[in-house]
């Protein structure tokens, strides 16, 4: 084993080379493909983010209208899978209901890489993926409120269809706001990529195998899950409430957040790569001030959230370790206004990041140098032993 270096978190290790996503984590900068995050929130749409990442360029409007079609005809899941939302525990939680029913639309879905035309059976696969997952995940939800599914609708655009399979009911029909459209669209748009992330090293992880894209999905679903990464955001305004709802002081919960005795840390604060203000962060903050203004929302929480930033940004804990608000700390917020319940927040990163880690898949199986992921170790159980008789020990 001298030949193994060992780095514990992959904090010094490149997995790959990539040429998909650009992230500075000192001067706080991200771009896909070269175009940064603030252009891309506020100009593009999640389809056309999503063109981008996969393909390396944006869709021209044949190749948009191409896509567009794809999603659209793309959004039912077959009726088979229906069994999956109904008959899943009241209570349990979406995430496991997403990677599970993603793995099985692999089931109902032809291996592309068996087909003849693999191009065009790819284009098809991850459409159809980008398209599903939001239905999957309004499904998710009216199933456990106990309320029908409402199906996706041809004419809506992404963003409207989810919202519409989300909140419209036959007594209570969805009525759309372009304002919290748009909202959502730049949401996704944020989480779409962030290169070498977990839950994307997961998809190539398992991907590398040559596992399916279904499968190497429903990894990656499940590594976003944890409360260190996408889960963040539903830990977020769980700490938000608890603030609100316990009584409990924003000095409190900074003491509890540095107390090393203690497993609490303040989610959506601190990155592995920003050692500086997250930039998605910056473009949500001033997203939900947009939207609280323009829809007239006030959000207890929100006053909460800006004490807590403000108690952060001045504390010598936070700022020796250069811990910064991240993504998750103002999302949470932006979809309660939304009505995004809090146990949906880590789905909604998860239909975000999808297009990012199809990029990722991709990119790993067109690149000819690319291997199955085996890491090393370092040994450190007993050398050698004697057998024991059973009657001996
Ligand atoms: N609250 C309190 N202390 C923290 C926090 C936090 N949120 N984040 C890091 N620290 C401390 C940590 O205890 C350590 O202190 P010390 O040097 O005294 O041991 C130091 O800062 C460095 O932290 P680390 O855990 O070694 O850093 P990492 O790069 O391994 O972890 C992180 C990065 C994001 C997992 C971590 O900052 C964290 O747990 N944050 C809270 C969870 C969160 O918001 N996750 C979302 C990340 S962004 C979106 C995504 O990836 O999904």
């Amino acid at each position: 084993t001298g030949l193994v270096t060992l780095d514990y978190g992959y904090l010094n290790t490149g997995s790959t080379k990539s040429a998909i996503t650009y992230v500075n984590g000192e001067k706080g900068i991200l771009r896909y493909r070269g175009y940064s995050i603030e252009d891309l929130a506020e100009k593009a749409t999640f389809p056309e983010t999503a063109w981008l990442l996969i393909y390396g360029e944006l869709p021209n409007q044949e190749q948009l209208s191409h896509f567009r079609t794809l999603l659209t005809e793309n959004a039912l899941l077959h009726e088979n899978l229906l069994h999956f939302f109904r008959e899943m525990p009241p209570g349990a939680h979406p995430m496991g209901i997403l990677s599970s029913v993603v793995n099985a639309v692999g089931l109902f879905t032809p291996r592309f890489y068996d087909d003849e035309n693999i191009a065009s059976a790819f284009e098809l696969t991850t459409a159809g993926l980008i398209s599903k997952i939001r239905t999957i995940a309004a499904f998710a939800y009216k199933a456990s409120i106990g309320e029908p599914f409402v199906y996706p609708e041809a004419e809506r655009s992404y963003c409207s269809n989810f919202l519409n399979m989300m909140f419209s009911s036959k007594t209570r029909p969805y009525h759309p706001d372009p304002i919290m459209e748009k909202a959502l669209n730049t949401l996704l748009i944020v989480h779409a990529d962030h290169e070498q992330n977990c839950s994307t090293s997961t998809v190539r992880m398992v991907g590398s195998s040559q596992a399916n894209l279904y499968a190497s999905i429903c990894a990656g679903i499940c590594a976003l899950w944890g409360p260190l990464h996408g889960g963040a955001n539903q830990a977020v305004l769980e700490t938000l409430l608890r603030i609100q709802q316990s009584g409990m002081t924003i000095e409190q919960v900074m003491a509890k957040a540095k107390d090393k005795n203690d497993p609490f840390r303040l989610s959506g604060f601190g990155h592995r790569v920003y050692k500086s203000y997250d930039p998605r962060a910056k473009v949500l903050k001033k997203l939900m001030y947009q939207v609280f203004e323009r829809e007239h929302v006030h959000d207890p929480l929100l006053d909460v959230a800006i004490k807590l930033e403000e108690a952060a940004l001045k504390d010598d804990y936070f700022v020796e370790r250069k811990l910064y608000p991240n993504v998750d700390f103002y999302s949470g917020i932006l979809y309660r206004a939304m009505g995004i319940p809090t146990n949906m927040l880590t789905v909604m990163f998860a239909i975000g990041r999808l297009p990012g880690w199809i990029a990722h898949w991709k990119e790993m199986h067109d690149d000819p140098q690319s291997k199955i992921n085996r890491p090393r170790q370092i040994y450190t159980g007993k050398t050698e032993r004697a057998w024991i008789d059973r009657d001996k020990r």
